[in-house]
């Protein structure tokens, strides 16, 4: 089958270990399911396992990918679920500790056909595209665990965005609009940020500037870049939801002082549940929010869309055709 696989890893030349070729066909074992893929989407997490991040190099060659919809071996229309738990785990799966990602210790989506557990897939509403389903597994589900489990914030309430293209900025964006929370984002680029604006940000502000108002919760994935002046903007009590780091993971000032000062809570969050994922994809389409998609690329030009992560000039998702 064709897939895209890691072959070596190289923290400053991450593409020079991506494969775009034949790769041996996997058997699904006892209790897992053959999903034939039609879509699957990019995610930084694929550039993470090439740098040699999260992905230790004795499991290579690997499979990418974390997201991808497609037909299962029953037949049914499916969204993967990337979140593999132990198999006797029980509850939300995200807390598993032996828990991983597809393409961490299992082949990922960026194929013709992945194999996962049972439990990995949900049904693809019929309102719900091929392009628009392969978005929703990582970024997109990651983005409304972060609002909508994690942030405490309501309808109305103020939610700053740090970044404003990337894949889970603007589902950010484009969840908390539809959810009637006013949304705030950040932008290296004035364009990218116009861009968040006419997808339902209330407001874009250049990357550092002063927020008119303390906002009630900050949606963090930059990390270095952009820790201090998340901990600023935030009102007494607020709460930083974090669940990426882009920019490196060890700011300048770690604002200890600052965040007891203000009874700040600092909430990780990684991921989500098969019951979130359920409910994400039964709320883009009852909402009738379509995910932004970047560029739509034959499987067989996956390395076009890994140049332009890298490059930083994605807005929203790459997905591949399979
Ligand atoms: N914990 C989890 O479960 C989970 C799930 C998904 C993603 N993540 C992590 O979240 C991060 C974002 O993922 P993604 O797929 O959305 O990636 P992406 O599409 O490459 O997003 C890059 C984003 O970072 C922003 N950014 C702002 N300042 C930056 C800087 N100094 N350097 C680099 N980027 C900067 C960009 O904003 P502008 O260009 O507008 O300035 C853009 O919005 C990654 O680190 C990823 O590993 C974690």
């Amino acid at each position: 089958m064709l897939a895209v696989t890691c072959t070596s890893q190289s923290a400053t030349d991450p593409l020079s270990g991506l494969e775009v070729g034949e790769r041996p066909e996997p058997v699904a074992p006892d209790g897992w399911t053959t999903v034939r893929l039609r879509t699957a989407a990019l995610n930084h997490h694929d550039v993470w396992s090439l740098r040699g991040v999260g992905l230790p190099a004795d499991r290579l060659p690997m499979v990418l990918g974390c997201d991808g919809a497609g037909i299962d071996d029953e037949g049914r229309e499916v969204v993967v679920h990337a979140v593999v738990a132990s198999p006797d785990w029980a509850g939300d799966e995200t807390l598993d500790p032996r828990r991983s990602l597809l393409s961490e210790v299992h082949d990922g989506t960026l194929a013709e056909v992945v194999t996962v557990p049972r439990r990995n897939v949900v049904a693809k509403p019929a309102g719900l595209s091929w392009e628009h389903a392969a978005c929703l597994p990582t970024a997109w589900l990651t983005a409304y665990r972060m609002l909508f489990t994690n942030a405490g914030v309501q309808p109305g309430g103020t939610v700053l965005v740090q970044g404003a293209a990337g894949g889970v900025a603007t589902a950010l964006v484009q969840l908390g609009a539809a959810a009637g929370l006013r949304m705030w984002v950040t932008s290296r680029d004035e364009a990218r940020g116009e861009q968040a604006v006419a997808l339902g940000a209330d407001r874009a502000f250049e990357a550092g500037a002063r927020m008119p108002e303390r906002v009630d919760a900050v949606m963090e994935t930059v990390g270095a870049a952009t820790w201090s002046h998340s901990v600023n903007s935030l009102r007494p009590g607020g709460t930083i939801v974090i669940s990426g780091a882009t920019s490196g993971d060890a700011p300048a000032k770690a604002e200890l002082t600052k965040i007891y000062f203000k009874q700040l809570r600092v909430v990780g969050s990684t991921m989500g549940t098969r019951t979130e994922l359920e409910r994400l994809t039964r709320f883009v389409v009852d909402a009738g929010v379509e995910p932004l998609v970047d560029s739509v690329l034959p499987l067989t030009r996956a390395r076009e869309g890994f140049e332009r992560m890298v490059a930083g000039t994605v807005s929203g998702k790459v997905v591949f055709t399979v």
